[in-house]
């Protein structure tokens, strides 16, 4: 990583080696960062009596002030960005103003900015969790996916250098600034791998990704048909047998504690195309299908980063790859399938797909006496109709385990909503001629889903993320772009150091 200089905030107009410099302003703390007003000949404290400075969160002012004419103030530009109301300033209100503040730098032709850490903060708040939250904001915001767009050159996205201007020890600066770096790179990487197209993020590709993150840290193991066959993984693969191409299981291990035989383990759905196979979507329905292995972008881009983090708990990542597509070889609505821990499912809809990979999954996982299993699918529309954009459907069997989750989600910004495991609902899965089937009707879709893998997962502490409603998102907005979100990868990096012993 490339060391961030950190400069002290008597020497913000020399030391820095940026062309520009950000600076927040609150909407009812009204003192201009008084040493940049002095360096700039007043022409923050001018611009903003004329009444051009907007405080309201996300919005952006720019003063240009160029050398030639200021010529004691080094830097060529200012940034204003509004931060609201000082009450109203949280991990997720600066997280989403810094993404819109890097979009906008994006569109100028800076290319290294200075912040002002202090500017940004109260002193009611909690000045480390909010800086790594801006930090990653601005990191996250101009994120795009042009790999495929030749007359966009390679510097849409240009590399705009920071540094940081802050009044505090610049040693536990340095931890945050990695730690910003790193979650938000793990994010990007779970974006890039939902907007791959899916001709050529197959489950092959998938698994070349993840052998390719292995070092002395983290171990990754790739199961074939034939081995999956082995181990009686019949729900999976009748998934997987409309395909042309090869299912796979990408297992990735991190084990910082030798001595500790037990992990907690991520699941991540990971059906590379979901077309429904017979049970085949509408066309409109179809277009999103390549993200429907949002979940296991996530868990592997995530387990990467727990390694790179040195957090202290040991983890697990198991992803069952395979597209879901018609043919004459697809499995047929009413097929019966036997899972790897012995139950008959009763294939009701083939579009049904994402649970029947997971039950296999756990079947897996549970061999390896798990601590913990946190399951991540993109598994049922009915998790958006419920919820809508801005909450994680959640279900769970261990309270501990789901307080956990959700205090993550509240720093991360992922915010997790807990439904219920109803007997009720519970009821809708039976079948007639089947120890279970993998539809349980029109009500209440999400919670049958969640009863279905919770048929599998038996008495091991649970949490199960339905990220349906949240892994694409429409347009660019805070921290997200148009596109893939690369939800949950964060949450589950903030997750593993509440698991840490
Ligand atoms: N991958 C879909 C769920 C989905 C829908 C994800 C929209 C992202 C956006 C899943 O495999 C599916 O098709 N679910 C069905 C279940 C139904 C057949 C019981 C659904 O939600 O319609
Ligand atoms: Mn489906
Ligand atoms: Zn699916």
């Amino acid at each position: 990583m490339k060391k961030i200089i950190i400069n002290s905030i008597q020497d913000i107009n020399k030391t820095s080696k940026s062309d520009s410099i950000v600076i927040g302003l609150f909407e009812d703390k009204k003192n201009l960062f008084s040493s940049i007003d002095k360096d700039s000949y007043s022409i923050l404290s001018e611009v903003n009596e004329a009444g051009d400075l907007s405080s309201k969160s996300g919005d952006i002012s720019v003063i240009y002030t160029p050398n030639r004419i200021f010529k004691k103030f080094k830097y060529s530009r200012i940034f204003v960005l509004g931060l609201g109301k000082i009450k109203f300033l949280d991990n997720n209100s600066v997280r989403s103003a810094a993404g819109n503040l890097s979009r906008r730098i994006q569109a100028t032709n800076c290319n290294s900015v200075n912040f002002v850490l202090d500017s940004f903060i109260s002193e009611e708040n909690n000045y480390f969790e909010l800086s790594q939250s801006f930090l990653e904001g601005f990191l996250l915001g101009s994120y795009s996916f042009n790999k495929y767009k030749s007359s966009i050159s390679l510097d849409k996205e240009k590399n705009i250098t920071f540094d940081v201007t802050s009044s505090k020890k610049s040693s536990a600066l340095d931890i945050l600034i990695n730690k910003a770096i790193i979650n938000s790179e793990a994010e990007k990487k779970a974006r890039n791998l939902v907007n791959e197209p899916a001709n050529i993020m197959s489950p092959s590709e998938l698994s070349k990704f993840s052998l390719s993150l292995s070092n002395d840290k983290l171990s990754c193991k790739i199961l074939n048909y034939d081995e999956c066959k082995k181990l009686g993984m019949n729900a999976f693969l009748g998934v997987a047998q409309g395909s042309v191409e090869e299912p796979k299981l990408i297992h990735l291990s991190y084990k910082p504690n030798k001595d500790d035989n037990s992990a907690t383990w991520y699941i991540g759905k990971a059906i590379t195309f979901d077309s429904g196979g017979l049970s085949l979507k509408p066309s409109g329905s179809m277009l999103s299908m390549k993200g429907d292995m949002g979940g296991s972008a996530a868990v592997i881009s995530a387990i990467e980063a727990i390694s790179k983090l040195n957090i202290k708990t040991n983890i697990e990542v198991l992803c069952l790859a395979t597209e879901n597509m018609p043919s004459g070889s697809a499995q047929r609505p009413s097929d019966v399938v036997q899972a790897m821990d012995g139950t008959y499912i009763e294939v009701e809809n083939t579009d049904a797909e994402g649970r029947l990979t997971i039950a296999d999954a756990i079947a897996y996982a549970r061999k390896f006496n798990p601590k913990a299993i946190i399951d991540v699918a993109t598994l049922t529309g009915a998790a958006g109709i419920g919820l809508g954009k801005g909450n994680i459907s959640a279900f769970s069997n261990n309270e501990k385990l789901m307080s956990s989750v959700k205090k993550a989600g509240i720093f991360t910004g992922d915010s997790v909503w807990e439904l219920p495991l109803d007997s009720v609902s519970k009821k809708q899965n039976n079948s007639a001629i089947a120890d279970i089937k993998n539809t349980g009707g029109r009500l209440a879709g999400s919670i049958t889903a969640a009863h279905f893998i919770n048929h599998f997962v038996k008495e091991t502490p649970w949490v199960h993320l339905d990220i349906a409603a949240n892994m694409m998102s429409a347009s660019a907005e805070g921290w997200y772009s148009k596109g893939a979100t690369g939800i949950p990868t964060r949450l589950l990096i903030e997750l593993a150091y509440t698991l840490e012993k």
